[in-house]
């Protein structure tokens, strides 16, 4: 790890990023989570997994609805909506829904691969006609990539996907914008970097932080369980490697994925890693333990609308150098007064930096 340089600075202005790959959930969860990510964040990719799935554009449409009620209309948030695909997905119901502004991007769930992901897509192949379309109509493909087969290792999941469906998939469609979200290998950094300008990545925070160590220290802790599941030391150092190099292939999506405590807490536990109320700060941590921090704000506020298409936004946010304590709980009201207990990611550890309110 590089060393703070001296001259480290006590306050850092950055353009107000956007949140690449978010879950916002619906219902009580939906209140207790959407405010976290539209004070720091202008836009938000939201992943389209609910139950049921978001597979229509009057579904997205709704949705999206829903989410700005659940925010404060001052904050000025835009939630920009995506498909799930399935295998039985119309490809004009996408294209109208991009025609029409409600459809930002299309997200690809192998079928089981993760958290509501059964109406996935049970056969790369059968998507073809969809793919075309996308190719077609320069809209966006977000693929979570691991492969579902149980003979493959879990933790060997990600980089077989490269290899089995990513590589083809880019041979055939080689004008599609592909982002492979929320890496967690050396292999997905190299493999990004040496295809051509259509594939990016997000990176999340935990990945950055964690390796795989975190979910078995002193015990088996949920809260440290995602998908894909945390690698080696190896690979979090290839990713902080990447997240910090300036390649404007690689920018934020924080794959916040709240569940309630009792979910997390369970038998069978449930993958996600709630990170959206301390994200930047967290991502700071990072870059300015690699000496990066100048290059925090390509990162978070330029590379992604650039592989979008989008411009970047206006307004300013300031980081501020100052200790705080994460909270080791979290608790939502729903409308009907009930409490929701979300444990964030930092429980209860000191973070280095605060958000500052917009400018
Ligand atoms: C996500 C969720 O809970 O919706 N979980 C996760 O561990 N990241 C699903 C996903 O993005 O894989
Ligand atoms: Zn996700």
């Amino acid at each position: 790890m590089a060393s703070v340089p001296a001259a480290a600075p006590d306050r850092l202005s950055l353009r107000r990023p956007d949140d690449w790959h978010v879950h916002l959930r619906d219902g009580a969860l939906l209140q207790a989570v959407a405010p976290a990510t539209a004070r720091v964040f202008a836009r938000a990719i939201v992943m389209p997994n609910l139950s049921p799935p978001v597979t229509t554009v009057e579904q997205g449409r709704a949705y999206r609805e829903r989410i700005l009620q659940a925010v404060p209309a001052s904050l000025g948030f835009t939630p920009l909506m995506t498909a799930y695909l399935t295998d039985t997905i119309d490809p004009a119901e996408i294209a109208r829904g991009h025609a029409e502004g409600v459809f930002t991007a299309c997200k690809l769930y192998p079928a089981h691969a993760t958290t509501n992901s059964a109406a996935g897509v049970s056969d790369i192949m059968r998507l073809e006609p969809v793919l075309d379309t996308l190719e077609r109509i320069g809209m966006p493909l977000l693929i979570h990539g691991e492969v579902t087969d149980a003979e493959i290792d879990i933790f060997d999941r990600e980089a077989v996907f490269l290899e089995r469906v990513l590589d083809p998939l880019l041979q055939r469609h080689p004008a599609l914008k592909v982002v492979l979200e929320h890496i967690t290998t050396s292999d997905s950094v190299q493999f990004v970097i040496e295809a051509g300008p259509n594939l990016a990545a997000t990176i999340t925070p935990h990945h950055l932080h964690i390796n795989r160590n975190a979910m078995f220290k002193g015990g088996l802790r949920p809260d440290f369980y995602c998908l894909p599941v945390a690698k080696r030391e190896l690979h979090r150092l290839a990713l902080r490697s990447a997240a910090t190099s300036g390649n404007p292939k690689f920018f934020l999506g924080t794959d916040s994925a709240p569940h309630p405590r009792h979910a997390k807490e369970s038998a069978c536990g449930c993958a996600g890693i709630y990170n959206a109320p301390f994200a930047l700060e967290s991502y700071a941590e990072v870059f300015e333990q690699e000496g990066a921090l100048d290059r925090l704000e390509g990162f978070a506020s330029l590379h992604g609308p650039a592989f979008y298409g989008l411009p970047v936004n206006r307004q300013r946010i300031t980081l501020v150098r100052e200790s705080q304590v994460v909270p080791p709980r979290l608790h939502g009201n729903d409308a009907a007064g009930s409490a929701v207990e979300l444990v964030p990611f930092h429980a209860g550890e000191r973070l280095g930096w605060r958000v500052e309110l917009l400018d």
